[in-house]
């Protein structure tokens, strides 16, 4: 016995803990929103072990979540729901603008899968519907005439800062939230984005307000990078797109790297020049498109600020992009990328709209109402606030 104590005592820690298969199923991050429209949303969350996962809807109306059989929305990919995954999207449409939802989500552990026919499931686990802290989402509304949102940019991963950052922000008055690039200093594991960036944001707000993702050109860094975008699903697919929040028509894009492709640091991975370029082809049309043109705001996303630094990945995007953006009647350009805080002024001859550079130490709040855009950007307790009022 005594010798038993003593070859238990010498065993590695790591042989101490109980192998994944032996772990209770549970989740491990989320759930939280993104990609959403007046009548969609993507749902998403992580498992611990392989499930068949769907999530159920109930308009928050009064009545009890329990009170009927509420649809069933799972995550599937050409046709088939998926079973061979701990990563969960669920894609909600045909919802009716404006509208709050409550939502439940719920992973049907996959003990064994002999064959397609003999799938042996395990537990059923849920984030309960019916309790008072019930999830709900509401859906962007083209009636809606005022719109607020948060952006945050350059948190290189420091999330115990992002949650002090934010601390006093009132989410129930936001309709979304941007990250702007950078959130994470490279990517190297699912892992590392949730606890760089996403566990913050999922504690915060991402269970109630949704998230629209670009990159930084740091995001385009690390062995993971390439699987970054899985955890923020488009139904376009590409980032660079357009979406409308009441009067607001955003338009994201996704800078690439600010030094020339070839340059050693990318060990020839770099190819954001043909990037931009596609950008630039994909963007001369979506300005044309009815919704983007009668909306009244028009507002661009972009991590590294146009027409302010003479770096190659800058100089590149004032080629190629900002004479398509000085035609789309852009309000504004709202940046990141410096770590400091800088206003530029519409250029005769160059830009044609305000470039507001968030640092890296305060959050930006947007609220657009009746035309006028009021931008602010805060830091953490006891500094003061910077603002801009564009109209
Ligand atoms: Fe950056």
């Amino acid at each position: 016995m005594k010798k038993l104590l003593i070859i238990l005592l010498l065993l590695p820690a790591y042989c101490q803990t109980l192998p994944a298969q032996e772990q209770a199923f549970k989740i491990t991050h989320g759930p939280y929103l993104t990609d959403m429209s007046e009548t969609a949303v993507t749902i998403v969350w992580i498992t611990n072990k392989n499930a068949l996962a769907w999530v159920e809807v109930a308009p928050d109306d009064g009545s009890h979540f329990y009170g009927k059989e509420r649809p069933r929305y799972y995550d599937t990919y050409l046709g088939r729901r998926q079973a061979a995954t701990t990563l969960h999207r669920v894609r909600i449409e045909n919802l009716t603008p404006g509208t709050r939802y409550r939502y439940g989500i719920f992973s049907k552990e996959v003990l064994h899968w002999e064959n397609d026919a003999r799938i042996v499931y395990g537990t059923t686990i849920a984030n309960p519907a019916y309790s008072r802290n019930s999830l709900s989402f509401k859906t962007f509304s083209s009636s809606d005439d005022t719109v607020s949102f948060i952006m945050l940019n350059d948190i290189h991963g420091r999330a115990d800062f992002m949650k002090e950052l934010c601390r006093d922000i009132d989410f129930n008055t936001i309709d979304l939230v941007v990250f702007n690039g950078d959130m994470s200093s490279a990517i190297h594991s699912e892992e590392q984005i949730f606890s760089d960036f996403m566990d913050a944001a999922v504690d915060l707000f991402a269970k109630r307000v949704p998230i629209a993702f670009t990159r930084g050109n740091h995001e385009t860094r690390g062995p993971y990078a390439d699987y970054l975008m899985y955890y923020f699903p488009l139904k376009g697919e590409k980032i660079y797109r357009t979406f409308n929040v009441g009067n607001v028509a955003f338009i994201m894009l996704d800078c690439g790297e600010d030094k020339p492709d070839s340059d050693i640091e990318y060990s020839g991975l770099a190819d954001f020049d043909a990037y931009r370029n596609e950008q630039a082809a994909w963007l001369r049309q979506a300005v044309l498109e009815k919704s983007f043109r009668d909306t009244r705001n028009k507002i661009v996303i972009l991590h590294m600020p146009p027409g302010v630094s003479d770096w190659h990945g800058t100089l590149h995007i004032d080629e190629v992009l900002v004479p398509l953006l000085n035609e789309a009647g852009t309000d504004a350009v709202l940046s990141g990328h410096t770590h400091r805080y800088s206003f530029h002024p519409p250029v005769q001859g160059k830009t044609a709209f305000p470039v507001v550079v968030n640092s890296n130490n305060t959050y930006l709040r947007g609220d657009v109402v009746n035309g006028k855009i009021r931008i602010r950007m805060t830091g953490t307790a006891g500094t003061k606030p910077i603002e801009h009022i564009l109209e």
